[in-house]
C-alpha cells in the first residue's frame, strides 16, 4: 500500500555511505548537513525509498525507520536491549497476538515497542518502572515512534499499561500469559512470578552477567522446583559481513557479548 510521507512523521535520511540523519517532518522547515540542505516540503507528499536531492549538495534516500532502526537512534536512559536479543526474546517467550504480557522494568522503551507490535491490538503489556527519570524517557521514545502511549498510537498494536512501582514490592496482576523481567535482580521477583504467571505461561529474565544466570538458576532449582520448569539458557551472537567487490568478509566490529536469556514455565503440581 503506498502511503506518502506526512508531517508530524519520523523519517531517516541515508546518505551514500549509509550515514543516517533522523529527522520529524514540518512544513516550512529544512534540514542542513554537511553537504548539502533538505526542505521537509520535499520530502512531504513523497513515499519512503524516494532519493532526494539536496540543494547544493548529494542525493539522500528517505525511508520510515524500521523498530531497530529507531531504537537504534532513540534517546537512552538505561541501558537497553539490543534488537538481535529482542527478535529472539520475542520467539523464546512465544509472544502471541492477544497476549497480556508483563514486563519490568521499561527502561527506555526498546523492548515494550517491540512487545506493542507482537501482542496486536487485542493483546495488552503492562511495564511496572520504579524510576521516574526513565519513565519519562521511555514514555516519549514510545510516542515518536506510535503516536501515543495510552494507545501505542499505530493500528494494529496493543494497549500499553505503565505503572510506576517496584516489581520486587510484588504484582497487582493475575493471569499473565507471559512475564519479562530486565532488572538487576530477578531472583527477588519469583515469588511474586508464581502467584501471577498463569500455568504453563512462561517467565523470561535476560541479564548481561554469568551470575545473575547462576543465581537465578539455583534459586529456581532449590526453592521453586514444583513451580517452574527452566527450559533453556541462550546468548545471541550476530554478526555482520561486507562484502566489496572481491572482498567478502565478516565486519572488523561486532557487539559481542551482551546479555543472557533463560527462559522457564510455570507448572502447577496436582499432587
Ligand atoms: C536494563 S533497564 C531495562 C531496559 C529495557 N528492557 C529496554 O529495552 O529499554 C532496567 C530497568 O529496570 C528498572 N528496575 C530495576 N529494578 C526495578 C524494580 N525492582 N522494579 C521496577 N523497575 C526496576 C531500572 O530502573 C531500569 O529502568
Amino acid at each position: 500500500m503506498v502511503k506518502p510521507l506526512k508531517e508530524g512523521e519520523l523519517v531517516h535520511l541515508i546518505d551514500k555511505k549509509g550515514k543516517r540523519y533522523q529527522i520529524l517532518l514540518k512544513a516550512g522547515s529544512s534540514f542542513s548537513f554537511s553537504r548539502g540542505t533538505i526542505l521537509h516540503d520535499d520530502l512531504i507528499g513523497v513515499v519512503e525509498g524516494s532519493v532526494i536531492s539536496a540543494r547544493f549538495g548529494e542525493r539522500l534516500m528517505v525511508i520510515r525507520p524500521t523498530l531497530a532502526e529507531y531504537i537504534a537512534k532513540m534517546r537512552k536512559g538505561s541501558q537497553i536491549i539490543y534488537p538481535k536479543d529482542i527478535a529472539a526474546i520475542l520467539m523464546l517467550a512465544d509472544i502471541f497476538p492477544g497476549a497480556t504480557v508483563l514486563e519490568a522494568g521499561i527502561g527506555s522503551g526498546a523492548l515494550t515497542m517491540a512487545l506493542l507490535r507482537a501482542v496486536g491490538k487485542a493483546g495488552k503489556v503492562i511495564s511496572y518502572e520504579r524510576r521516574t527519570d526513565f519513565l519519562e524517557i521511555a514514555r516519549s521514545n514510545i510516542e515518536t515512534f506510535f503516536g501515543t502511549v495510552e494507545r501505542a498510537g499505530r493500528e494494529g498494536s496493543g494497549a500499553l499499561i505503565v505503572k510506576e512501582r517496584d516489581v520486587y514490592d510484588g504484582i497487582e496482576e493475575r493471569e499473565l500469559d507471559r512475564i519479562l523481567l530486565d532488572l538487576p535482580e530477578p531472583w527477588m521477583v519469583l515469588k511474586h512470578v508464581e502467584e501471577s504467571l498463569s500455568s504453563g505461561g512462561i517467565l523470561l529474565c535476560y541479564n548481561p552477567t554469568v551470575l545473575q544466570i547462576y543465581k537465578l538458576s539455583r534459586r529456581l532449582e532449590l526453592k521453586y522446583e514444583r513451580s517452574f520448569r527452566v527450559m533453556g539458557i541462550y546468548e545471541i551472537g550476530m554478526r555482520g559481513w561486507e562484502i566489496k567487490g572481491r572482498s567478502m568478509r565478516p565486519e572488523h566490529r561486532m557487539i559481542a557479548h551482551t546479555g543472557f536469556i533463560l527462559v522457564a514455565r510455570k507448572c502447577s503440581p496436582t499432587a
